[in-house]
């Protein structure tokens, strides 16, 4: 008899493990087949000189700026309304708008009418909002309203959500890009007082924890690009331990890094540091710019893109990143593009990018892709996991997958310092 209760109480524990662990997924979708082109990677750096309030050079000579943004790869599915009216928007921890374009856009911006269309009169649950809303871009703004409706991510409904309708987009930035807005996931210091959805998603008690993590793959399809996992993190996809750092600001996602080294110099000591997925390059200090390209042999086409020959790719060295202690290492594989130049011919580009005025390490998607990242808001810190091979982990098409193991264990005192966040 007394043996059969041991063997009960394991039991109810692990019922109890599972019911607790509950995580909400969304599988994020990669772009494939883009053919990264000069021109895209010149509107990606000003997409990214107006999140970081800095003024790219480009943008003040006018012109051919704000081209296509194909770079911007990795989108997830939302919807809004009653009933619902989905859009593909860019996954950005690099910024905390949630914006889409409104069918009361001009019919002659072209951005607006190649993408998907938000429809207050055709939603019961859409709230008038009517404030002006605006993104400075260099040579123009993105521009429309706030709105509040009810958004849908995957199952996972968030009342109440304020968000902007575009009305104007700025140039060609938007009009080939596969995504239709943005959602925004840094802080709402930089949201300009709207609450952002995760922030709504925590206050809801969507998620059981104030945590999100993501995945993205960089052999990604269009099927599986990678996940975002809402309240939580799964074992399963990564080895070894989540390395924390305290976010050194809550604006963007900021943190201090130990050292970043290429052979052996230091580009890097103590600096700061931006987990972006809404870039795909990485933008550096003009002084680790320089001494990058000069260990690569690489030239400066004078507008902060450095290019490299592609004959000597197997001969560059690693980039070793050091975050709380542990190193990560980019290969040239990792950071070199091949883009195509006006004439056709493939040139490969480094990763790492100039943006005037710019201080910070912005690691986009070269960095992120190699890496799973626990956004810890409750806490107000990032951590990193090195990802298990992709082969060794399920990728799930859908929500409401069980979490394997228990999250209580990284979290043993979470429910205090979350109450204490947010009063
Ligand atoms: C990119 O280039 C390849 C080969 O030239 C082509 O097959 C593919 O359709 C192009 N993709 C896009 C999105 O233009
Ligand atoms: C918006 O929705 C309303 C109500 O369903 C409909 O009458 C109107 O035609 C829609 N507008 C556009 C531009 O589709
Ligand atoms: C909706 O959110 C706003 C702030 O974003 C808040 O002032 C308002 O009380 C909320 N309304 C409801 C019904 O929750
Ligand atoms: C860069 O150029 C120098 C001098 O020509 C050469 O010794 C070195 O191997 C080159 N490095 C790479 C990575 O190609
Ligand atoms: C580049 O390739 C495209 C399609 O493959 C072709 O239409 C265009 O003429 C080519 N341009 C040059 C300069 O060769």
């Amino acid at each position: 008899m007394e043996v059969g209760q041991l063997i009960i109480i394991p039991l109810f524990l692990l019922l109890l493990d599972h019911s607790m662990g509950q995580l909400r997924r969304t599988p994020i979708t990669r772009q494939i087949n883009q053919n990264k082109t000069h021109a895209n990677v010149k509107a990606e750096k000003i997409l990214l000189a107006a999140k970081y309030f800095l003024v790219d050079r480009q943008s003040s000579q006018t012109t051919q700026v704000l081209a296509n943004g194909f770079n911007l790869e990795y989108t997830i599915r939302l919807c809004i309304g009653t009933p619902p009216q989905c859009f593909n928007l860019q996954f950005d921890t690099g910024s905390s708008d949630l914006w889409v374009p409104s069918v009361k856009c001009s019919s002659t911006n072209e951005a607006c009418q190649k993408h998907n269309k938000y429809n207050s009169s055709a939603s019961s649950s859409h709230v008038e909002d009517g404030k002006g809303f605006s993104i400075q871009y260099g040579s123009g703004s993105l521009s429309g309203f706030l709105s509040t409706d009810t958004v849908d991510i995957d199952g996972m409904v968030i009342r109440n959500q304020t968000f902007a309708e575009a009305i104007d987009e700025p140039g060609s930035a938007f009009v080939n890009t596969i995504f239709d807005g943005i959602i925004g996931m840094a802080f709402a210091s930089i949201s300009g007082g709207v609450t952002t959805p995760f922030d709504n998603i925590i206050r809801q008690g969507l998620v059981k924890h104030p945590v999100f993590s993501v995945y993205l793959r960089r052999d990604g399809t269009s099927q599986s690009g990678g996940e975002v996992i809402w309240g939580g993190i799964d074992r399963s996809i990564y080895r070894g331990c989540i390395n924390y750092v305290p976010v050194s600001m809550p604006a963007y996602w900021q943190f201090t890094a130990n050292s970043v080294k290429i052979e052996g110099i230091l580009l890097c000591n103590g600096c700061q540091a931006i987990a972006d997925t809404g870039t795909s390059l990485i933008a550096v200090p003009l002084r680790a710019y320089k001494a990058i390209n000069k260990v690569l042999n690489a030239t400066d086409a004078g507008d902060g893109e450095a290019f490299v020959d592609c004959s000597s790719l197997c001969r560059l060295p690693n980039v070793n990143l050091n975050i709380g202690g542990t190193t990560y290492t980019l290969t040239p594989k990792d950071y070199i593009y091949k883009v195509q130049a006006d004439n056709n011919q493939t040139l490969c580009l480094s990763g790492f990018t100039y943006l005037q005025g710019n201080l910070l390490w912005i690691l986009g998607d070269i960095f992120l892709g190699k890496v799973y990242t626990v956004f810890d808001v409750g806490k107000e810190r990032i951590g990193f996991a090195k990802l298990k091979k992709h082969s060794s982990y399920r990728v799930y098409a859908s929500s409401y997958v069980k979490e394997p193991s228990s999250y209580g264990i990284d979290y043993p005192f979470y429910g205090d310092e979350y109450s204490r966040f947010f009063t």
